[in-house]
């Protein structure tokens, strides 16, 4: 058999960049989604040169997959991101990478265990239940009410403390530093905080309103029946050595998992929310599931896995919005060589790798008619697409270490929502997306919710 011919970085097609790749930055900076966009009619395996980064962009589902599964342990994140992470994050599971990162994941794994989701529900519903009574028929700004949802879960799993008047002001600070961390992702380095830059002074506070509610959750007396994730993050024992976590690990891990669990949820939501408002039929399948599968009666796990056009709705809006809709990107910290399409696909170390959902999601190829909204193309005896189109929580080692969780709590508070309430778009227009680490709509969204009408 004749050897196959080697492809490298320098054989992949893709635009020459304009002043050292200057232009590119600003434009990502600018919108980063349409930049990378212009990356994809150009192949599967698209080169781009940015300052002396050499950059691949991987459109083939499948050769993604290989590279993030067989060969994971080549992949590292680029630096960029948990430098700017690590502001907040400090040294968490998110941020480390190697051996403690693989320790830390190891530790996290069992409070995120499929088995574990049962007792979490309760939370979820509470919280759910709790937020929605807040609300009364008419306009409703949804990213307010879903951001108080989530975060009411998330501290009530963590502490075994409700959100109360605190949520807005920490919704608010951590958008703000989602904000600021998308911006500096494109900068070379982050300035000193110190500094009487535009912006500084606000990033400050962000900074300073949110250590300090998460310190005064730290330091609040322990709960008696210990069921909260901060007394088991505190009773955790190494299997080999029998060590605690630190008091500043045990820190890092609870704010990566408030930040990383609340934010990307309710924007998944969000876009639900407006995606079953302007799609009338799919939200009377769905609120016809839930009258019949749970009736008026409170949600629970099991019900969660009983409801496939529901849970079929909200896998869709994570297709055509996948909150995290890019910046997965990787470095290689090794050469790697596959067989790709009838060649030797050759990627020396260093070589950064953009994954991006957001375009792999709209993929013609894969999704016929990319843009509509068609719940059905999740629900069971659905055609088949290729496993790596379809990756709202990455895949791979780094997978998301929440997604049970997350799937569960947004079919329990879209299930609570649709027994109540009917979602209309009122004045609203179709939202424009904007990536600021996670994908939002522009502008925020503002609903029309009546009170649903027995069936
Ligand atoms: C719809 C909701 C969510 C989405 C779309 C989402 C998405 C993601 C994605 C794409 C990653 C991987 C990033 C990468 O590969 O670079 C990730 C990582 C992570 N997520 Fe989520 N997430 C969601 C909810 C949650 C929740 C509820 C939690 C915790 C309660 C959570 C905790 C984490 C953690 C700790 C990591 C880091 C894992 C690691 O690096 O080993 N996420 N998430």
């Amino acid at each position: 058999m004749a050897a196959m011919t080697s492809l490298t970085w320098n054989d992949l097609p893709g635009a020459a960049t304009r002043a050292w790749g200057l232009t590119t930055l600003r434009e990502m900076a600018r919108d980063y989604l349409a930049t990378l966009a212009r990356q994809q009619p150009y192949g599967d395996v698209v080169r781009q040169r940015i300052l002396r980064e050499r950059i691949v962009d991987v459109f083939d589902p499948e050769l993604l997959r290989r590279l993030m599964l067989e060969h994971a342990d080549a992949l590292i994140r680029w630096e960029r991101g948990p430098e700017v992470f690590s502001q907040t994050l400090g040294q968490s599971v998110l941020v480390t990478e190697g051996p403690v990162w693989h320790r830390q994941r190891r530790l996290l794994m069992p409070a995120f265990a499929h088995k574990r989701m049962a007792g979490y529900a309760a939370f979820m519903v509470d919280a759910g239940s709790a937020g929605l009574d807040r609300i009364q028929p008419g306009p409703v700004e949804m990213s307010g009410l879903f951001s108080h949802i989530t975060m009411d879960v998330i501290l009530r799993v963590l502490f075994g403390t409700q959100a109360g008047d605190q949520a807005a002001p920490m919704a608010a600070a951590t958008q703000h530093l989602s904000e600021v961390g998308f911006r500096e992702m494109f900068w070379p380095m982050t300035l000193p905080d110190w500094l009487p830059l535009p912006g500084k002074a606000k990033k400050r506070r962000s900074l300073r309103s949110l250590f300090g509610f998460l310190q005064q959750q730290l330091d609040a007396p322990p709960r008696p029946d210990g069921a909260d994730l901060l007394s088991g993050l505190r009773a955790l024992r190494d299997e080999h050595d029998g060590a605690v976590l630190s008091e500043q690990a045990v820190f890092d891990e609870c704010m990566t998992i408030f930040q990383a669990g609340h934010e990307t949820t309710a924007t998944a939501l969000l876009w639900w929310s407006w995606l079953m408002a302007s799609h009338p039929e799919a939200q009377a399948r769905a609120a016809a599931e839930v009258a019949a599968v749970i009736g008026r009666r409170l949600p629970t796990a099991d019900d969660a896995a009983a409801l496939p056009w529901l849970s079929a709705s909200l896998k869709e809006a994570m297709r055509l919005y996948p909150p995290a809709a890019a910046l997965m990107t990787r470095r290689l910290s090794r050469g790697v060589t596959l067989p790709w399409q009838g060649r030797q696909l050759q990627l020396d170390a260093g070589v950064m790798l953009r994954v991006t959902p957001y375009l792999l999601h709209r993929d013609p190829r894969w999704w016929t008619e990319p843009e509509a909204y068609r719940p059905e193309r999740f629900m069971p005896g659905a055609p088949e697409v290729p496993r790596g189109a379809y990756l709202p929580f990455g895949q791979g080692p780094r997978v998301c270490l929440g997604q049970h969780f997350a799937m569960l709590e947004m079919t329990l508070v879209a299930a609570l929502l649709l027994q109540r309430f009917e979602l209309q778009p009122g004045n609203a227009a179709a939202p424009k997306p904007r990536l600021a680490v996670t994908l939002r709509p522009e502008g925020g969204l503002t609903l029309a919710l009546q009170p649903r009408r027995p069936a």
